[in-house]
């Protein structure tokens, strides 16, 4: 029911070996996926070699450039996958970025451009890349599509500040996808995952208080661990949740119903 033979998607949001999507994508793979990998803007230029290293240990055909503020990038890379697979049946939206200088001032002193580019990486990217995947997935008779969230869309998280707004309007906008895109049988989730140490959140202030209070105070008394994030991921992606779309799935060990 899981099983992911012959299905061919794209992953976005490979960093490094910490990244949630390395996890998703090894998850994926192990469960028979072809897949495309991208590589973000990198000042350091490491994230390409990162992922080219990783895409060697996996069934990976694809791997393209894209920094998801550049429109022309989105379309190229749905162009070349056009090309080489005519269709797609999955993508995978593990994609964020706050400016640092702003998860370290009171939020309320969040800057006009640090507010614009936070939901422009964070949140409207999606749109483009629905737009051209769910174009590539029709031609499949279908699709499904997941994206990471966060429990600050809904919660005043300490020091997580523009970024939950930012994944608010994620969470809001994979509903309004989600009604769109259901007629053409393409579903789209969010996996609400727990705290994990990445590159992402090492820009968040004290953030290893927040893995402690999570692991502290959540109903099963641990933090998460990437490779539970991936199962779900891979499970709402599957035919096993063909009947899920629209949802934020809290895969947290049970952080988000805890009244403290
Ligand atoms: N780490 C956590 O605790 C946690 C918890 C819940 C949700 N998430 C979400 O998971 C997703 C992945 O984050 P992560 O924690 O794995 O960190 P990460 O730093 O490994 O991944 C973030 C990715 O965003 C990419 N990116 C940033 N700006 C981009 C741009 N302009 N164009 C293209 N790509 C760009 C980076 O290249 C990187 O691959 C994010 O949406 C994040 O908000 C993380």
């Amino acid at each position: 029911m899981i099983g992911f033979d012959g299905k061919k998607g794209l992953v976005l949001g490979v960093a490094n070996q910490r990244s949630i999507a390395l996890a998703v994508a090894r998850q994926l793979d192990a469960l028979g996926a072809e897949l495309c990998l991208t590589y973000g803007p990198d000042p350091k230029g490491r994230f390409e070699a990162h992922v080219r290293g990783f895409a060697d240990q996996m069934n990976v055909t694809q791997i393209h450039p894209l920094d998801v503020r550049e429109d022309g990038d989105v379309v190229r890379l749905f162009a070349n996958l056009e090309q080489a697979w005519g269709g797609l049946d999955f993508l995978v939206h593990s994609v964020a970025f706050a400016d640092r200088d702003e998860l370290t001032r009171p939020f309320s002193q969040t800057s006009r451009e640090g507010w614009n580019l936070a939901l422009d990486v964070s949140a409207y990217s999606l749109l483009p890349i629905v737009r051209e995947g769910s174009r590539l997935m029709r031609a499949n008779g279908g699709g499904s599509i997941a994206v990471m969230s966060f429990i600050g869309s809904v919660l005043a998280v300490p020091n997580y500040h523009v970024m939950g707004p930012a994944k608010a309007a994620l969470e809001s906008a994979i509903r309004y996808l989600a009604r769109e895109l259901g007629p053409d049988n393409i579903r789209i989730n969010a996996v609400s995952a727990g705290a994990i140490r990445t590159l992402s959140s090492s820009g968040v202030k004290q953030f290893g208080d927040m893995l402690k209070v999570a692991g502290e105070h959540s109903a099963l008394q641990r933090n998460v661990t990437v490779e539970e994030i991936a199962q779900t991921t891979a499970f709402l992606l599957s035919s096993g949740a063909s009947a899920i779309t629209g949802q934020s799935i809290y895969v947290d060990c049970g952080y988000n119903i805890m009244a403290n």
